[in-house]
């Protein structure tokens, strides 16, 4: 095979070994990334830092890789590719050795194991070129070198001092370059990067923002898939790339997001028929602030049950719980179950009503407020759940309710310095039960084929209230739940007035179907 060209080699393989042909195109075109227009456009810059902010699936560690393994032909160059994680370093590292031409490393690549030991990742090249990958949680390691040009991989949820204090210094011997590429963490220091690119007065850098969609190898309608699947303020950022300032409200309340009702002394909220609703209970007690709410949302995310009041003695919350409960059982919910913070001693609480008999799920409000947040924003955005469309029950806090950004980048919610934000608490607890608890006992169907008792062999509607001294309320606490007097000669009515889920209803109770009503007999 003497002296022919490349493609004249390559011809020649193709007809003598078609097999060994078609493996090298395949890994030829593997390994060869095309970059898609908005990556091109990247490419195309000479500035000495780029940084680009981009929609999450972009294409950005790809990219990166395609940068990073070009810098590689040259020789005696000390790469660097640092990423906020060791997770996310492996998937950079992944893509670097996919994308690495055959035959230039000098050693075998480490395995990635590597990483999880805690041991150095690093590619030598025969071009006496190196690479070396870090993860930002330990910036200890990454000192001390002459760096040529680093990729950082998720810039934006880095610590400020890893860019300032680590990685920078080590640019300026060999006047080296850098890559920060990241989907935006708000504005953070990443931000004030990227404003530096747009700045015409600062050559040295130069900064993009591009969307999911800009993706165009992405399976068509995939980026708009999950702008759909978040809040609108997420999508904003994760697919749309757009720096959220920090105090940015978190819920967006359009009409269909708003429930126009009053709310009866009761606790129930006007126009909503509780009867075989499954009610969660959203409490979050007074205990930092002065106020103790319980939030009733039934099964489609709209509101039966509000109160709000000043008491900080747990005696006294139990006590208005015990009340609630007792209001839409009364009412004719068929099941209640109650969402209680269980972080801060709340444990203690949770036992304590399970002890006394209530269907409870307690939740570590710290750890689940985040994803409570976005489940009610994204929820509230698609009329999935509904606040109470006054001020008078707490809409104030949901509309002030803000967001805002750690140094570190990480989210945080809350109200406004010195405001409330107990309704949203208790809202955001009954609607994570709504969409993550189903119903737990409590709903018997029956089919009935007997008379109908008479109203005095019902039980009193005092017993049906499992959680006794009712007498304790002052007199017309109920007198709205009194207004409708059922028809007994129906027997749906009957049947309903009794608590019994009816769902074939051509005739009424027998004896035995109420025996199996457990809580008529308590
Ligand atoms: N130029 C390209 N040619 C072919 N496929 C590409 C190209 N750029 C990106 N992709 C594909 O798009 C997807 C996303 O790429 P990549 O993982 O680099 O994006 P990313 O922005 O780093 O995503 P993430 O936000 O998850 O970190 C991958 O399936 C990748 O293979
Ligand atoms: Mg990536």
């Amino acid at each position: 095979m003497a002296d022919l060209g490349g493609y004249a080699r390559l011809r020649q393989l193709a007809s003598e070994d078609p097999e060994e042909f078609r493996r090298l195109m395949a890994m030829a075109f593997e390994k060869n990334v095309v970059p898609h227009a908005s990556q091109q456009v990247v490419l195309d810059s000479q500035a000495r830092f780029k940084i680009m902010n981009c929609g999450r699936r972009w294409g950005k560690t790809v990219l990166a890789a395609k940068i990073i393994v070009s810098k590689s032909r040259k020789k005696n160059q000390m790469l660097w590719w640092v990423a906020p994680t060791y997770r996310i370093v492996k998937r950079g590292y992944a893509e670097v050795i996919r994308q690495l031409p055959a035959g230039v490393l000098a050693k075998p690549a480490p395995p990635d194991s590597n990483f999880d030991a805690g041991r150095a990742v690093i590619l030598h090249f025969k071009n006496g070129t190196v690479m070396e990958f870090y993860s930002a949680e330990r910036p200890e390691g990454m000192l001390g070198a002459a760096v040529d040009y680093c990729v950082m991989d998720e810039a934006s949820r880095m610590k400020p001092a890893t860019w300032q204090q680590t990685i920078s210094p080590t640019l300026i011997d060999h006047e080296g370059g850098a890559l920060m590429i990241s989907t935006p963490k708000g504005r953070n220091w990443f931000y004030y990067e990227w404003l530096k690119g747009q700045d015409p007065q600062q050559p040295l850098y130069d900064s993009w923002t591009f969307t999911t969609q800009d993706n165009p190898t992405l399976p068509p309608g995939e980026a708009d898939r999950m702008a759909a699947s978040m809040p609108k303020m997420e999508a904003d950022q994760e697919i749309f790339a757009k720096f959220i300032a920090a105090g940015s409200s978190v819920f967006i309340l359009q009409d269909h997001a708003l429930q126009d009702a009053a709310v009866h002394r009761s606790g129930l909220i006007e126009g909503q028929d509780v009867t075989n609703a499954h009610v969660m209970l959203g409490i979050d007690l007074a205990r930092t602030s002065d106020y103790t709410v319980i939030m009733g949302e039934r099964e489609n995310g709209e509101n039966v049950y509000y109160e709000r009041m000043q008491a900080i003695a747990w005696e006294e919350q139990r006590r208005r719980i015990r009340r609630a409960v007792s209001v839409l059982h009364r009412a004719g919910a068929a099941a209640v179950t109650l969402v209680v913070d269980e972080g801060n001693a709340g444990s203690v609480i949770v036992e304590d009503l399970e002890d006394a008999g209530y269907d409870v799920v307690g939740i570590n409000f710290t750890t689940h407020k985040a994803n409570m947040v976005r489940l009610l924003a994204n929820d509230l955005e698609r009329g999935r759940a509904k606040v109470l469309n006054s001020p008078e029950y707490g809409l104030t806090e949901f509309e002030n309710y803000e967001m805002g950004i750690t140094p570190g980048g990480r989210y945080t919610y809350s109200a406004p310095e010195g405001q409330h934000d107990d309704v949203v608490s208790a809202k955001m607890l009954a609607h994570h039960g709504t969409v993550n608890e189903g119903v737990s006992g409590g709903v018997i169907t029956v089919s009935v084929d007997e008379p109908v008792p008479s109203r005095e062999d019902l039980p009193q509607s005092d017993d049906l209230d499992a959680w006794g001294d009712m007498e304790e309320y002052e007199d017309g606490a109920f007198d709205d739940l009194l207004d409708e007097d059922p028809d007994l000669d129906d027997p749906r009515k009957a049947a309903e007035a009794i608590g019994l889920v009816v769902v074939d209803l051509t005739r009424p109770p027998s004896a035995q179907e109420l025996m199996l009503q457990d809580d008529l007999w308590h």
